[in-house]
Order: C-alpha cells, then structure tokens, then sequence
C-alpha cells in the first residue's frame, strides 16, 4: 500500500546557522582565504575537543586516507588490512599506493572488525591496517592495537562517520597511529568538503602537515622572506581553504548539542525500530564505547531481508528519507571484483549488510514531530510488508 507523505523527512541535512555564515563572511572580508590562521585554530580546537593528539586540516577524509598510507610507506608487496563493508576511499588510499588490500568480513553487531578476525588476517606482509568506526560506533581499540601486536604494524582509524566516538572516554583517532575525520556535507560536522588528520604522535603530524602543502618546508607565517622556502621532499596539494575551517570552526562549538541529539534521537528510533529476529540495530555492544550516533542502521532479517529495497521505497514514499551505508561490499565493486575477483558469499556480514540494511535519519535537522513520524512510519511499513 503506498501511504501519502504527510510529511518530508531529509535522511541528512547540513546544520547551517548564522553564525556559521557569518565566520565564512568575515574570512572573505579579509585577506587570508586558505592555510591561514583559520585552519590553525581549527586544528587546535579538534585537538582540545578529542582531549588530545595533533590536528592537520586537509581537503577530505580520502586525502587524509592517502596521506596516511603515503607517510607510512606502504607500497607494492604490502599487505593493509581493510574492511569489507566501507566507503571505497578506504581502500582506494591503499590501491593509490600500490598495497594490497586485504578484506575482513566484519562482525554482525557492529559492523566492525574484531581483534580475532585482524589477528587471523595478520601475515608477514602486513605492512597496516585500517580500521573503519562504523557507522561511527567505535571499535574494540584497546584489543585491536593488542592484536597489531609489536611488529610495527601501522593502525589507522578511518572516522569518517565518527567524530564524538570514544572508547573508555578516549576518542577515536588517537588509539592508532593516525586518525581521518570527513567534514562532507551529511557528516557530524560539515566544510562542505574537508577532513582532519589526527595523530598522537606529534612527529606524524608534523610530518603529514608538510606532505599535504606540496613538501613545502614551512608555511607563509615561518617564512623569514616573503615567497623564499624549499621543499625538502615530494608532496601534494590537500590543503583545506580558511572559508572551510572558519565554518568547521562554528560547527565544532555546537558538537555536544549535536551529539546530545544524535543520542536521543537514535535510543527513541533504535526502540521503535529494532525487532528480535527480524531488524537488528548496529550499536555498541561494549560498555566502555560511546557510539557517535551518526545514523541507525537498520539490519533487516528472516522474511524481511529479501523486502529492503520494497521496504525504502515504502519509507520514501511516506516522506521518510533513507540511505545505505554502503551500497556494495568494497570487493564486490566493479574495479575491486574485476582486480581480485570475488565469490558471492565471501564476506558474509558485508554482504549482509549491503543488501538488506537500511539508515535512517538521526541528526540535529530532526524536529520533534519528525522523529515520533519516523518511529511511528518505519514499524508500520515493516508490519505492511509482513501481512
Ligand atoms: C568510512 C568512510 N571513509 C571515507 C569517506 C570519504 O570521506 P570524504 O568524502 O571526506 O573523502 C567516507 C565518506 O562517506 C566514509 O564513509
């Protein structure tokens, strides 16, 4: 039956005030537009609300991906440890180095990877592992650093979907050897594009920070002579510009209102959504991690997993907007299949994942109205399908 939306319910929408416009404003009264003093602050106030580590602003989370991979000196006959289930810039910073990716399957509950299935990966090869926080519900940091074990394996945490995630109050990004955060529209915390990142080791940072402004040996405030710096080793361009951490900048003060809500809104979905045997809610499972409640992800089961797409036309008819965290398991992705071949089945949970979750919308841009119409649409639509 399709049910005439009452109401439009946006599975994201960028949280813009006027104080956000008002900071991109002032940087273009002014004569600094990129690298400036802006991205300076900005680093520091990611820095002070982690609780920790070093911050460099850079053009994306793929940028961050790459540099990290770059710094790290993976290349041809590495091996990086990569999730099955994630955005294909994960993997694709391992690919534009030359290392291969290997991929684990990741663990039904949370769409994480497990010390256990690392461990099980790890062979003389293993050169890293990137970890993706799923869905923004950190992952058991303290037994995976444990499983990478003293070989020198370098960690990177992918948090893209994951700013305010913290494990026994350490946030994430700062377990491993580096951190990459996404500021993409649809994020926690937007710079229409952009990304931070993090380390809590100051020589990493330091040394990226460089690599990510075109190996250039200091920045325009070092330079004794206007114009005169050398560029001691090779680089890139993934610098952020001062509009965009000028508004990352403003967004960042809103963060515990923004998470506050987030909280709230996914417990009131997660109960009225989630149904034993037939829709699981990836969530923490462990009592020391603070979920950074980007989306509920909605894992559909039994007779409903076949009905996932019947069920998301159903809810975007009735106004509720959805999305999938991710459309296809990064191996089954044209590129990935056609490079390393792929046997359905493989990566079960990816799978799984993939073919019958849905998202539904948790952020700031939820009125009070929207969220009770989106606990009361997603239980009628389910029990619809199931008549
Ligand atoms: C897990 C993950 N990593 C990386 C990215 C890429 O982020 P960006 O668009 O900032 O490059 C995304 C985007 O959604 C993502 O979900």
């Amino acid at each position: 039956m399709t049910q005439i939306a009452t109401r439009t319910v946006p599975f994201a929408r960028p949280w813009i005030t006027d104080a956000d416009r008002a900071a991109v404003q002032r940087v273009l009264e002014g004569h600094i537009l990129t690298h400036g003093p802006e991205c300076k602050a900005f680093e520091s106030d990611f820095a002070a609300f982690m609780g920790g580590g070093h911050a460099v602003t850079v053009s994306s989370c793929m940028a961050a991906l790459h540099l990290a991979c770059l710094h790290f000196g993976f290349g041809p006959g590495d091996e990086v440890i990569v999730p099955a289930e994630t955005h294909v810039a994960t993997v694709h910073a391992v690919e534009w180095v030359g290392a291969t990716p290997i991929f684990v399957d990741p663990e039904p509950a949370t769409g994480n990877l497990t010390a256990d299935a690392i461990r099980a990966a790890i062979t003389p090869k293993t050169k890293g592992i990137i970890l993706v926080h799923f869905g923004g519900i950190p992952c058991d940091m303290p037994r995976i650093m444990e499983a990478a074990g003293p070989r020198g394996i370098k960690v990177i945490e992918d948090c893209a979907l994951a700013v305010g995630g913290r494990w026994g109050g350490r946030h994430v990004g700062l377990f491993g050897d580096a951190g990459c955060f996404s500021f993409y529209p649809v994020k926690h915390i937007t710079t229409a594009e952009g990304g931070m990142f993090v380390s809590r080791h100051a020589d990493v940072a330091a040394a990226v920070a460089i690599l990510r402004a075109f190996g250039v040996d200091r920045s325009h405030g070092e330079r004794a002579k206007p114009g005169m710096y050398d560029v001691p080793s090779l680089g890139l361009n993934y610098r952020m510009s001062e509009m965009q951490a000028a508004l990352g900048r403003t967004q960042l003060s809103r963060i515990a209102d923004n998470l506050g809500r987030r909280r709230a809104n996914f417990a009131r979905l997660a109960a009225a959504c989630g149904r034993p045997g037939l829709v699981d809610v990836l969530d923490a499972t462990d009592p020391a991690c603070a979920n950074s409640h980007y989306c509920v992800a909605a894992v559909l089961r039994g007779p409903l997993a076949p009905r996932r797409d019947d069920i998301a036309r159903r809810l975007n008819e009735a106004g509720v907007g959805t999305s999938v965290y991710y459309p296809q398991p990064v191996p089954r992705m044209a590129f990935y299949r056609e490079k390393y071949g792929y046997d359905p089945g493989r990566h079960p949970t990816a799978e799984a994942i993939s073919d019958t979750s849905i998202a539904l919308p948790v952020g700031p841009h939820l009125s009070s109205e929207d969220l009770a119409y989106v606990a009361a649409t997603f239980p009628r639509v389910v029990d619809e399908v199931l008549a």
